[in-house]
C-alpha cells in the first residue's frame, strides 16, 4: 500500500517536527490543538538546544515517574514541581490581571483544607497550647477600587505553627489548628488571632528536592499567611501576606512573593491591650486593608458558604 503523504519522517529533527505538527493538525477543538501544537513545538525545540542525550531523556522520564510515585491523595509532587520551577507563579500572574492596589494572587500550595471552621470576626485560630507560636492580632478591612467597603467577604486564612507545619500533617496539633473563615461586616471590617508565620521547608525527600539539591537552591519558603479572599460580584484572590524582616523572602522556593504581598508585624507591649488580648501577653499586630477587584467569584472555593457567621 502506497504511505500517505505526510506519514514518513523525514531525516531532520526539523522535519520530524513538522511531520509530528501535522500529525494533530486535525485536532477539533480549537484551544487543545493550540496548546498540543505550542508544546511540540517548544519541546522540540528544547531538545536541540541543549542537544538532548538520551540517556538525558531517560533520566527525565524515571524522574517523572518518581515524581508519580510519589504523590498520594496528600502529596502532589507535579505540583510541587510547577511551584520549584515558577510556572505555577506564571500562570497565575497571567490569570491575575488585577488593577494597581488590589489584591495580587500567589501559590495556593499543598496544604490548603477546605472546610475549615467559620470563626466569628475576633477569634483565636491559634486552637493549640501557646506553644503554637507568638499570638499574632490580625484585623482591616476588604475594600473595593473606590475604597468602599465590601461586606460579606469571606477570608479563608490557614498558616503553620512555630515548628513551621501545617496542622494536616503534624499528628499533635488540633483539627483545623491555624486555620478559619472569617466574614466581613457592613464596613468591610474582619479581625482574627492566630500565630506568627514562620519559614519553613517544603518537603525534599523526592524528586523536587534532587532538583533543588542539583540546582544548589535553598528550599525554604519565607513566612506567610495563607488567604483565600471572595466575595459575591468580585474576583476571588488565593494569595499570601510574607512577613517583612523574614530572612527567605527573597529566595523562596516556590517564587511567590510580590512586592505588595509583603507585610510588618508590629510589636505590642502595651499592658492595657495585651491584659484584654486573648493570651494576655505582648504580640504581634498586623492591620491591612485588602482590596479586592471586581469580576466573577470562583466557585472553586465557595463551598460551605452558607455556614457564614452571624
Ligand atoms: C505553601 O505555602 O504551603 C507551599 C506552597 C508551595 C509549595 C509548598 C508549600
Ligand atoms: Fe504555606
Amino acid at each position: 500500500m502506497p504511505r500517505e503523504e505526510g506519514s514518513v519522517l523525514g531525516t531532520t529533527s526539523d522535519q520530524i517536527t513538522e511531520t509530528v505538527l501535522k500529525a494533530v493538525s486535525g485536532t477539533p477543538n480549537r484551544r487543545t490543538r493550540q496548546i498540543v501544537e505550542a508544546l511540540i513545538r517548544h519541546a522540540h525545540e528544547f531538545c536541540r538546544e541543549v542537544n538532548l542525550q538520551p540517556e538525558e531523556w531517560l533520566y527525565a522520564a524515571e524522574f517523572l515517574k518518581r515524581c508519580g510515585d510519589i504523590s498520594d491523595a496528600s502529596r502532589h509532587e507535579f505540583i510541587l514541581l510547577s511551584d520549584v520551577l515558577g510556572i505555577t507563579m506564571v500562570v497565575d500572574t497571567l490569570a491575575a490581571d488585577v488593577p494597581d492596589g488590589a489584591l495580587e494572587p500567589s501559590v495556593l500550595g499543598p496544604f490548603y483544607r477546605a472546610g475549615a471552621p467559620v470563626e466569628p470576626n475576633g477569634a483565636d485560630i491559634a486552637r493549640g497550647e501557646d506553644s503554637d507560636g507568638e499570638p499574632t492580632h490580625v484585623f482591616g478591612r476588604v475594600l473595593d477600587p473606590h475604597g468602599d467597603p465590601v461586606g460579606g467577604a469571606e477570608l479563608d486564612v490557614w498558616g503553620t505553627n512555630a515548628n513551621g507545619l501545617y496542622e494536616n500533617v503534624d499528628p499533635d496539633q488540633p483539627d483545623y489548628n491555624l486555620r478559619g473563615r472569617f466574614y466581613t461586616d457592613e464596613q468591610g471590617r474582619f479581625e482574627l488571632w492566630t500565630v506568627k508565620p514562620v519559614s519553613y521547608p517544603i518537603p525534599v525527600d523526592g524528586p523536587v528536592g534532587d532538583l533543588l539539591a542539583a540546582t544548589g537552591r535553598s528550599n525554604m519558603r519565607p513566612g506567610h499567611l495563607h488567604v483565600i479572599a471572595s466575595a459575591d460580584g468580585y474576583r476571588t484572590i488565593v494569595t499570601e501576606l510574607y512577613t517583612d524582616d523574614d530572612e527567605y523572602l527573597d529566595r523562596d522556593a516556590v517564587f511567590g512573593v510580590k512586592g505588595s504581598l509583603v507585610v510588618r508585624y508590629e510589636w505590642i507591649t502595651d499592658e492595657q491591650k495585651v491584659i484584654v488580648s486573648p493570651r494576655k501577653r505582648p504580640y504581634w499586630e498586623l492591620q491591612r486593608n485588602l482590596v479586592l477587584t471586581p469580576g466573577r467569584r470562583s466557585i472553586q472555593f465557595t463551598a460551605g458558604r452558607e455556614e457564614q457567621a452571624r
